[in-house]
């Protein structure tokens, strides 16, 4: 019979125990969700000793967003050289790797499959634990890296470009999702806003300069509200909207004030998501607000919430730049938690494109498990 990854659990535990005693562990960490290939070594948990990555977003400006395969392709091809990189650059041996904690949903299936299967490879060999880790909870894990006194519980909202969330993180393996966007995820809107002005991939960083220079009340976008859901979004209207706009404007030949309309979407955007947050941390009575995501990088939203938190007396976590975005530390420092916790993979681990992040991996894999005992036990 298939093992299952729970089957190991309890050898690994014992580990954990010495691990917590001798109070070292070095996680080798990989994260090739979407199209960033990365590999972080990560000691104790929130001390990163490197973190390497190579983004292949130049690529796929080319086609006006990210094409699977293609990152699939380059994932394959840098992932040993990077890995390579970033043991030299922590200044340690493969010896000295403890567990291998690897992305495997949500994301481009092809791509994670990728990280995925090196990072099984790489335990297997090593004789090291597998730890499966949520990419949208190793976002809200870059906080710990960047404040090593934030511990949980608080509120974390995560803008990312696959994933609009707002989250209770109880404990760090205990989160539940508050509010969500029902269609587009900020991210998401951004770069197709992007794309239909002409200003390629990936198009926040570029409508975020854009909107510096703007006037931000130049035009009346649609704030969307969801009856009897007061902490869930929607940003399909105002993608939708700004498209028209556009479109609008080619057909009678004027000339658009696209600094302005940047700022307009920029301000609506943090319009839609500042309240929500601040609302939810008000009814958790939560005075510690994170945030998590490559849309936290955007300058307003920014500004927005840390105005917002100097209202309300709140601590506002947020990360810098390069923790925003898709990193393996962050990864590594929430596969950190998932160990503690008992999280393991085995070599049955699966990618998964979508899963919630309030879900365990344990469900999905016991799925997918129980339809493998059934055919090859
Ligand atoms: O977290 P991330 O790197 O990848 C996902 O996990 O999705 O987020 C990427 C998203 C892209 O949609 C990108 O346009 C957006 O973050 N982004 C920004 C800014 N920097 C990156 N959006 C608005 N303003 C920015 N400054």
């Amino acid at each position: 019979m298939i093992n299952t990854h729970v089957a190991s659990a309890s050898i690994d535990i014992q580990r954990c125990r010495l691990y917590n005693a001798e109070r070292i562990m070095i996680i080798f960490a990989i994260e090739t969700s979407c199209d960033e290939t990365a590999v972080a070594i990560m000691r104790n948990g929130r001390e990163t000793l490197s973190s390497e990555l190579f983004s292949q977003a130049d690529m796929h400006a080319l086609y006006g967003g990210v094409v699977p395969e293609i990152a699939s392709r380059n994932h394959a091809a840098v992932i040993g050289r990077l890995s390579e990189l970033a043991l030299k650059n922590a200044g340690i041996s493969k010896r000295d790797i403890d567990a291998v904690a690897v992305t495997c949903a949500p994301g481009l299936i092809g791509a994670l499959l990728v990280g995925v299967n090196f990072a099984k490879g790489l335990a297997l060999s090593l004789d090291v634990p597998l730890i499966p880790v949520h990419h949208i909870r190793g976002h809200i894990a870059a906080n710990y890296i960047a404040y090593p006194e934030l511990e949980p519980p608080f509120l974390c909202t995560i803008v990312s470009g696959g994933n609009t969330l707002i989250a209770d993180v109880r404990e760090y393996t205990d989160i539940a999702i508050l509010g969500r966007s029902r269609d587009d995820a900020a991210g998401e809107c951004f770069d197709k806003v992007a794309r239909v002005l002409g200003l390629g991939y990936p198009g926040g960083p570029a409508l975020d300069k854009l909107a510096q220079d703007g006037d931000d009340t130049l035009f009346d976008l649609p704030h969307p509200v969801i009856d009897g859901f007061p902490y869930d979004m929607s940003f399909s209207g105002l993608k939708t909207a700004i498209i028209n706009i556009v479109h609008n404007a080619e057909q009678k030949s004027e000339t658009l004030e696209i600094p302005s309309l940047a700022a307009s979407f920029a301000r609506t955007t943090s319009e839609i998501l500042v309240p929500r947050v601040m609302a939810a941390a008000r009814e958790l009575r939560y005075d510690k607000i994170a945030l998590a995501g490559g849309v936290a990088a955007n300058s307003r939203i920014r500004a927005d919430f840390l105005k917002a938190a100097e209202e309300e007396k709140s601590t506002l976590f947020i990360p810098p730049l390069n923790l925003c975005g898709d990193n393996a530390a962050m990864i590594g420092c929430q596969g950190y938690y998932e160990y503690l916790a008992g999280a393991r993979g085995n070599m049955d681990l699966d990618a998964f494109a979508t899963m919630d992040a309030d879900k365990s991996f344990d469900m999905a894999f016991a799925a997918v498990t129980g339809e493998l005992d059934g055919k090859y036990n």
